[in-house]
């Protein structure tokens, strides 16, 4: 049965959940964000205000749109209320696959059968939450970047037992938020955009460790001669050093395979503490105001 997408919630009001949702209800979809926490539900949608507010003074978006996306949009610790009427359930919640395989398994008993239940899940390849389901060929990965109210890309990845429909609506809905969709073929842990950073920070890494140069060189030629906005070791800095450590266990813990493991530079500074802007050193020095 083919219904189309009207009603969609998004689970986890986090980072990711909170702005992924406030995408949804300014294209026009009704649209609830769950959290188990109401304080998080309270934060999402303080810093919510804020962001769309100053969308508005700087003319990026109208007041009205924006009002009319916070009639959409319904902020609720009652996820099974909501998922009972939900075409589409974006399941943001913590990159826990316990957890997530929880999520799916009592999402699959709550919604309807025609609901599509989708992770945005950065490493964890639906499969792995696809069998918790009785539906299975519903399921893929659709994966936003941060902040997704900015960003364009969003990557939709299959699993073998997807159906094509599943994928082909997914992707119909990422084009009516506004957004371009990447069409994974196959799954594959970090899917697109984030292995292709990913091979450019283990070369810069790599570079780096064999002393061919310093890492202050190698940002700058990624700046000045591939014209990126940011070199790859700013960029470990800005995302975390202790999120990059993680990416790479979490990556060898799919793989088992020893070159997924962390940098020996990055396993460094990752015991010493020195997580990048966060820390207020990485491997740049970040004066604290
Ligand atoms: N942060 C990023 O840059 C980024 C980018 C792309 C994808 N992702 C993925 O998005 C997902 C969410 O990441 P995030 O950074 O927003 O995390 P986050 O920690 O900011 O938010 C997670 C939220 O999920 C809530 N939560 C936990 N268990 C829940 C449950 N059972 N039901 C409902 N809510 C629950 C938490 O209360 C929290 O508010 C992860 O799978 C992550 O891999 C993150």
């Amino acid at each position: 049965m083919t219904t189309e997408i009207r009603t969609v919630v998004v689970l986890g009001a986090g980072t990711m959940g909170s702005q992924i949702a406030a995408v949804c209800a300014l294209a026009g979809y009704g649209t609830s964000l769950v959290d188990i926490s109401q304080d998080q539900l309270d934060r999402a949608r303080t810093q919510l205000e804020q962001r769309l507010s100053r969308d508005v003074e700087k003319d990026r978006r109208t007041r009205e749109d924006v009002d009319a996306a916070w009639d959409r949009l319904t902020l609720t610790t009652d996820r099974d209320a909501a998922a009972a009427t939900a075409d589409l359930v974006i399941e943001a919640a913590v990159e826990d696959l316990s957890v997530k395989r929880t999520i799916f398994s009592e999402l699959d008993a709550v919604c309807p059968g025609h609901t599509l239940l989708v992770t945005n899940s950065s490493n964890i390849v639906s499969s792995r939450v696809a069998d918790a389901t009785s539906r299975p060929d519903r399921v893929c990965n659709l994966h936003f970047f941060n902040p997704a109210l900015v960003m364009v890309c969003v990557e939709v990845v299959p699993h073998p037992g997807t159906a094509p429909e599943t994928v082909d609506r997914i992707v119909s809905f990422v084009e009516s938020l506004g957004k371009t969709p990447v069409r994974l073929k196959q799954e594959i842990p970090g899917f697109v955009a984030n292995r292709l950073l990913g091979a450019l920070r283990r070369e810069a890494l790599e570079l780096y460790e064999a002393g061919i140069a310093d890492f202050q060189d190698i940002d700058v030629a990624a700046k000045t001669a591939l014209g990126h906005p940011m070199g790859p070791f700013e960029l470990m800095d800005l995302v975390g050093i202790d999120v990059v450590h993680l990416i790479r266990l979490a990556e060898y813990e799919q793989t088992g395979d020893p070159a997924s493991l962390p940098a020996a530079s990055i396993k460094e500074k990752y015991e010493a503490g020195d997580f990048g802007r966060k820390t207020g050193r990485g491997w740049y020095e970040y004066p604290q105001s």
